[in-house]
């Protein structure tokens, strides 16, 4: 697909036959161009043991391709049917309080049980030979959302005796791990592999060595699971795009291990829901009630096309949602401004969830393209309309930035781990760094702590407590501008001190020691020039670079050659002070959005998108002789302008 496309995500095994062929005629007047089908149709493919279904599938499949649509078929292995789970009932994921997450919903499966594995496989077998070469289907989904609903950790006795072999492999004997870990503190050594329980339930803390361990575990157990189905799909569905839908704030498994395996990273995007879940606090929600936080989506499209350098958007938010604490509904023009927003920073399509509103089961409340009774809803027109005007748009590519942001899954694990603040919350704090750049007005790439850093003008690494090794040399060589958040190299691989203290490996390069360090609750805060540091502090030992600013005497921000280090979490006001002065440093331009504007460049064409409740004037982000090719210098709330850059 090289044109970015629009689709739908369909569930045909809902609605009788006779409404395939009409739904499928629909699809393609409004735009669309391809659908998602079967990623929870395994009742339906398979009623009972080796009991077959495939005719309906055969039926739908061709109905729909025979419509012109292009197809993404998935597996069905998120929802393994009742017949199946009975036949292996520990097969059931366990909470952390060890009771097992029973049948009834969906993702209800462990992902270390190796039976159900091998029925993933026979399933994913019986569906790749008979659908592998079929000429419409461009695109293979594995399972669905993996983690949605907490589900990567399980605390059962398949992920324990699983997570045993995996240490096994891991150390070279359990002398080794004792001593990896630090379990002579309070008597935690073990003499055997096999003594090693899950770190859950236990009296006060695990140790957060365990802890990391675990989650490493776990992450590679979702990883081995994808593989399963990837390596049959590679053998007999040659050439299918392989891609899995991610989710937003999901940092439970290494997203960067799973992509490996793929050629296409997606996710799914809800705004709304997500700004009801992870918004910042009430007056924030309230301001972006109907179009959600303005750097959330955008921020997650950065990263998943960081991922393999190709991605998607598999489930685009069509109107309210059913599954946030409160479920508002976008202001009309949201959905196609989102849309327009995913393809600004290179999606190569985007599919809407879901065709028609469910009058059963757990989504009623979800809204489609259509309502329940097949009459069109909000979301199909603003569809129809990013169909005519992608059609009227040139080509364009998106281009390397000059700006990136570190990512690391591990390092949130630690964070995680031991946090030593309530509110030190790792990802907040990714977001924070990475909503002042978008207000700065700049293209970002987020990208892993283990990718190339070469051409970028300036690297942002918001936390890495676990430096990888090369990771500072290869920010020296990339000539870059360095931004550094607390924390970074404050720990070892297997969640140490390490032995020359923070920042460890990163020394040198920042060339300060850290000697101590404190959290501190809300409304506690060390003085900066126009802000503070809240929530944490370190004390500082300058052994060989600049003293930028001091706070009550401490040394607080610091620079050695083009590294300078944050030495506690900025609130907005440095953050952005920061980011700003660190861009101007790397020879970019600062171009204040405001507040609720924000633009996406791709090739010549830069978008631009209002998240705020009222019209914005866009003409600070415009250039002299651009063209505007979609709306105008005023932008309606909602809306988005789209113009070709003279240069
Ligand atoms: C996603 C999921 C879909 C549907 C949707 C509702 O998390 O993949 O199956 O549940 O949310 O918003």
């Amino acid at each position: 697909m090289t044109t970015p496309r629009l689709g739908v995500c369909y569930f045909p095994e809902h609605w009788p036959r006779e409404m395939w062929a009409d739904d499928a005629r629909r699809m393609v007047e409004t735009g669309l161009s391809f659908v998602r089908i079967g990623e929870f149709a395994w009742s339906r493919i398979e009623p009972s043991a080796g009991n077959y279904q495939f005719e309906w599938l055969d039926e739908a499949i061709g109905t729909l391709a025979d419509a012109g649509l292009k197809i993404i078929l998935c597996t069905p292995t998120a929802t393994p049917p009742k017949w199946l789970v009975d036949t292996m009932p520990d097969m059931l994921a366990a909470d952390a309080r060890g009771r097992p997450r029973m049948f009834g919903s969906r993702r209800h499966y462990d992902f270390a049980h190796e039976g159900y594995r091998k029925e993933c496989a026979r399933i994913v077998t019986k569906l790749a030979g008979r659908y592998g070469d079929h000429p419409a289907i461009v695109s293979w989904q594995t399972d669905n959302e993996y983690g949605c609903h907490d589900t990567v950790t399980s605390y059962g006795a398949v992920s324990r005796d699983a997570f045993r072999q995996w240490l096994a492999k891991r150390y070279a004997s359990v002398a080794e791990l004792n001593e990896a870990w630090g379990n002579v503190f309070w008597s935690k050594e073990y003499t055997s592999f096999d003594e090693v329980e899950l770190p859950n339930l236990t009296v006060t803390e695990p140790n957060p060595a365990h802890m990391l361990a675990y989650r490493r575990f776990a992450s590679d157990m979702v990883v081995e699971f994808n593989r399963v189905q990837t390596e049959i799909l590679r053998q007999h569905a040659p050439g299918r795009d392989l891609v899995h839908n991610y989710m937003g704030r999901t940092l439970t498994f290494d997203h960067h291990d799973v992509s490996a395996d793929l050629d296409v990273a997606s996710w799914d995007s809800y705004p709304l829901g997500f700004l009801e879940q992870f918004g910042r606090d009430a007056a924030w929600k309230r301001w972006y009630v109907r179009a959600g936080d303005p750097d959330f989506q955008a921020f997650h499209h950065d990263l998943y096309r960081g991922m393999t350098g190709r991605w998607s958007v598999m489930e685009q938010q069509p109107g309210p949602v059913n599954w946030a604490p409160w479920n508002p509904a976008p202001e009309d023009g949201m959905v196609r401004a989102w849309t327009h927003e995913a393809i600004a920073h290179g999606a190569e399509y985007v599919s809407y969830f879901r065709w028609r509103q469910a009058p059963f089961g757990q989504e009623q409340f979800h809204a489609g393209m259509n309502r329940p009774d097949n009459s069109p809803d909000l979301a199909i027109g603003e569809a129809a309309q990013v169909a005519r005007e992608l059609a009227d748009l040139p080509e364009a590519k998106t281009a390397r930035a000059d700006v990136a942001l570190i990512v690391d899954y591990p390092s949130f694990w630690s964070m995680e781990a031991q946090s030593q603040g309530e509110d030190y919350d790792a990802f907040s704090l990714t977001m924070r760094l990475y909503s002042m750049l978008r207000m700065a007005g700049q293209n970002v790439d987020v990208i892993s702590a283990h990718a190339d850093l070469s051409g970028y003008k300036l690297v942002v690494v918001p936390n890495l407590p676990i430096v990888p090794g090369g990771f500072a040399e290869r920010a020296i060589a990339s000539g870059a501008e360095l931004l550094f958040a607390p924390r970074c190299g404050s720990r070892t691989a297997e969640h140490r001190i390490p032995d020359n203290l923070g920042p460890g490996p990163l020394a040198d390069l920042l060339g300060v020691k850290v000697l101590r360090v404190e959290s501190m609750q809300p409304a506690i805060w060390r003085n900066l020039d126009g802000g503070v540091f809240e929530r944490w502090f370190e004390f500082l030992d300058v052994i060989d670079a600049k003293v930028i600013e001091k706070s009550d005497g401490h040394p607080a921000i610091t620079r050695k050659g083009r590294a300078t280090y944050l030495a506690g979490w900025p609130d907005e006001a440095i953050a952005r002070r920061e980011v700003d002065a660190a861009l101007e440093r790397a020879g970019l331009t600062v171009l204040e959005t405001g507040d609720d504007l924000r633009l996406r460049d791709r090739g010549n064409l830069r978008t631009i998108i209002n998240y705020g409740p009222g019209e914005r004037d866009c003409g600070h982000l415009l250039g002299k002789g651009d063209t505007v090719l979609v709306g105008g210098r005023n932008v309606p709330a909602a809306g988005i302008t789209i113009v070709e850059r003279k240069s």
